[in-house]
């Protein structure tokens, strides 16, 4: 990885192991960022902190020029001890007790507030500077159903008609700068789909604006943008999806009369997912009817398989040339039978003491890790620009799991 060797990251570090592209996240931000601006310059980016919340790498994107989108305090707080500042921040929660609420309030951070309720809660501490709900835009679409987050099913959220509602009621509570928010699911490789529920969330800005006699200083219309996880699967083209997006965009603001709000995006997984790599080293491989590779990377690290039935491509990293191939199940530790981060792949034969990786593990992966069978978590490595090795973040150890016990 930019010069480093993988397999030598396992030995100086062990395993599990995660290994981050400090280069990579800079391109990629740099390429998203760039298409939208070339449409459209009032575009405003802020990372989804949720996908991946280590401070170290959340520096690296804000030096890039992103803001955060943070769903919790800790979020919130791992976005300032990397150097976000307050008015860079989105508190985007999601059933949020009061407390946390009165938390981002206290310190001018922009709410997304998913319902009314949660408003009016909040107003009797407050009002917000900047108000903004959350549409549920009607659908939504994500590589899993469990990660379609609009739509009739959707817990998030506010249907259009009840929208108005909530900025009338903001308004009259002397609220006076304002942004909508929507966020309707997750890896979506389509860009004809962005450009669709970019419209649906300019309708319903547009009819209340006029009904209401406000202005949005933003249009937020979340993550989602995806990558291919499959190796025969096509990337998202970023520029067509920025050019349909920003030309939605443009026109419906004409038609309402919107002016320019900024168009506000929440990337997270296009941002770092494909910057790391999960190490594992194999600990005892059974062939039976079936083949197993028993490593020490299971659904305690690695929960997607598990969870959604996803699919991250897995090499063996020391057999890369190896022709002689077996079917067989990568598996770890964990006493679960879903406890299967790849099944029945073509790998090559191996053997206990090997290296597996374990492709685009940057998103989602550390941030829904546990210590399930009392495993402690994985440690963390950036590969720097300039090629040099660095821990981000230490392995736990059993005194870790020991460490909350009173
Ligand atoms: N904004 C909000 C309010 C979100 O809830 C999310 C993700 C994002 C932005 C970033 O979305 P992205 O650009 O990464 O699609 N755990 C699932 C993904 C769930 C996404 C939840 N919300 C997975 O492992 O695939």
């Amino acid at each position: 990885m930019d010069g480093a060797s993988l397999l030598g990251m396992a030995k100086k570090y062990g395993t599990p192991l995660l290994v981050t592209s400090e280069k990579r996240i800079v391109e990629n931000c740099r390429i998203l960022r760039s298409e939208f601006i070339k449409y459209y310059d009032n575009t405003s980016f802020k990372y989804a902190v949720k996908t991946n919340s280590n401070p170290k790498l959340i520096s690296v994107i804000a030096n890039e020029g992103f803001g955060a989108d943070a769903s919790s305090v800790a979020e919130i707080s791992f976005a300032r001890y990397a150097g976000v500042k307050n008015s860079n921040i989105l508190f985007s929660p999601n059933y949020a007790s009061v407390s946390e609420l009165k938390y981002a309030l206290d310190r001018n951070i922009a709410i997304n507030f998913d319902d009314i309720g949660q408003f009016q809660s909040l107003s009797k501490y407050g009002m917000p500077d900047v108000v903004s709900f959350r549409l549920n835009p009607g659908f939504g679409r994500g590589e899993f159903p469990g990660i379609v987050t609009a739509g009739p099913g959707a817990k998030f959220g506010m249907p259009s008609d009840k929208m108005s509602r909530a900025y009338k009621m903001a308004k009259d509570g002397g609220v006076k700068r304002f942004g909508m928010h929507m966020m309707a699911g997750s890896n979506v490789l389509d860009p004809e789909y962005f450009a669709a529920i970019t419209a649906r969330i300019l309708d319903a800005a547009g009819k209340i604006s006029k009904s209401i006699g406000i202005d949005f200083e933003f249009i937020d219309i979340g993550g989602g943008l995806g990558v291919p996880y499959r190796p025969n699967e096509k990337p998202l083209d970023i520029e067509r999806t920025a050019r349909l997006v920003t030309k939605v965009f443009k026109e419906k603001c004409g038609e309402y009369g919107l002016g320019e709000p900024a168009l506000m995006m929440e990337p997270g997984r296009y941002i770092i997912a494909d910057t790391t790599v999960l190490l594992g080293t194999v600990n005892h491989v059974k062939r039976y009817s079936r083949t197993f590779i028993g490593t020490d990377v299971g659904m305690n690290i690695l929960l997607r398989p598990a969870l959604y039935n996803a699919y991250h491509e897995v090499a063996i990293a020391n057999r890369m040339d190896s022709k002689n191939l077996e079917k067989a199940s990568v598996t770890g530790e964990i006493c679960e039978n879903t406890d299967m981060i790849a099944k029945d792949r073509m790998l090559p034969r191996a053997e206990g003491g090997d290296i597996i990786a374990v492709f685009n593990s940057g998103a989602y992966v550390y941030g829904m890790s546990s210590q399930y069978n009392s495993r402690p978590r994985p440690a963390e490595v950036l590969i720097r620009s300039c090629g040099k090795d660095k821990l981000i973040r230490r392995r736990e150890t059993t005194l870790d799991l020991f460490s909350t016990i009173v």
